[in-house]
């Protein structure tokens, strides 16, 4: 079968090549591939800077965010034949760390966990792959055209969790939210801020493309404003923030009202330095209560959140985030960026693509 490969460390290695045809130990869930989301740890594995192929082997079979149809289910595992179904990313570390073993490996302690598609484990970028019926969501069968959105879904499903929980420690009625950058994660985030009835602001440098028009159709309002400008503008109650951007990140921190809480969840390059006032940043974080967080992954609990809220979101409106769809035959095009690109997928449409 044809599978999306790279060798991990070496820049430039990323082919669509045979493979053999996934190991029964894998899953017992065998799935048909339908689609892949691209996003930027998948660019820097590329770029072999991140990811790491199973033990002993090489190359790494990549992709994370899954969407897939049911072949073959064991009977009474839950699932059937044809139901569409998106598979988890991580598994828990071996020990298992006290958060592993309660079914919380976005939080692992000790970094041992392993992630399909980027850490030790072969991905979902094949037309077939297997997956345990533990570790898969099904998704409503109307979400064929964008259920490939369900794994960024996830990650800001946790975000917005994370967001809630800490807030929770006070009293706690956010209405002003504001989201920085309008890529794929940040637009989910910011329907997430919708569905929950706030004032949802998006920031991003571009003024054309389709990114205003996606924010605006959302219900929200957009911003190409400097960060530190639209931020002490609106002086959120929460920031959802992706860029990973530093600037974007300090010039946004010293801004938030009080009692704010910005969640990060942007992986940044190290090794650039800026200069802050941190006795401000400081300052700002204890006289107001402030807290900024981070946040990765997604455990099963996340799955579901993300799953009611593809649900009841405008299939339309996620349609129009998919701004480019490539052939498993081309994949390599999905790895460029196109000014224009929101989400970039590559579909697998078994034999043909
Ligand atoms: C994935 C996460 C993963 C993280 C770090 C992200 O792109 O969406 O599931 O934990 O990369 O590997």
């Amino acid at each position: 079968m044809r599978a999306l490969t790279v060798e991990t460390g070496r820049n430039g290695s990323v082919r669509t090549t045979e493979v053999p045809e996934p190991d029964v130990e894998t899953g017992d869930l065998l799935v048909e591939g339908l689609a892949l989301g691209v996003c930027g740890t998948d660019k820097e594995i590329a770029r072999g800077e991140y990811g790491s192929a199973p033990p002993g082997r090489e190359p790494l079979v990549l992709g994370h965010e899954s969407l897939g149809r049911v072949r073959h289910a064991p009977d009474g595992c839950g699932f059937s034949p044809g139901d569409l179904v998106v598979g988890v990313v991580r598994r828990p570390d071996p020990v298992p760390c006290g958060a592993c073993a309660r079914g919380e490996f976005d939080m692992c302690r000790n970094g041992r966990y392993t992630e399909r598609g980027i850490k030790d484990l072969d991905g979902y970028g094949s037309e077939l792959w297997r997956v345990e019926p533990d570790y898969a969501v099904a998704l409503d069968p109307a979400l064929e055209q964008v259920g490939v959105l369900m794994e960024p879904t996830t990650i800001v499903a946790k975000a917005w969790e994370q967001v809630e929980r800490v807030g929770a420690r006070a009293w706690f009625e956010p209405r002003r939210v504001l989201v920085t950058g309008a890529g794929p994660i940040e637009l989910l985030a910011a329907m997430l801020g919708v569905q929950r009835g706030l004032d949802v602001h998006v920031l991003d440098r571009v003024t054309e493309g389709p990114k205003p028009g996606l924010v605006t159709d959302l219900g929200a309002t957009y911003h190409h404003d400097p960060a530190d400008e639209v931020a002490a503008r609106l002086e959120p109650d929460v920031v959802i923030e992706a860029t990973g951007a530093g600037q974007v990140v300090f010039d946004t921190m010293a801004h938030t009202a009080a009692y704010g809480v910005m969640c990060l969840t942007g992986v940044s390059t190290a090794g650039r330095h800026l200069s802050v006032d941190a006795g401000g940043v400081n300052r700002e974080l204890v006289l107001e209560n402030d807290v900024v967080l981070g946040s990765v992954n997604a455990n099963l609990r996340h799955y579901r959140q993300a799953a009611d809220a593809l649900a009841k979101a405008d299939r339309d409106w996620l349609g129009r985030l998919i701004t480019r769809r490539v052939p498993l035959s081309r994949a390599a095009e999905a790895f460029t960026s196109d000014s224009g690109d929101v989400k970039v997928v590559i579909t697998i449409d078994n034999g043909n693509g």
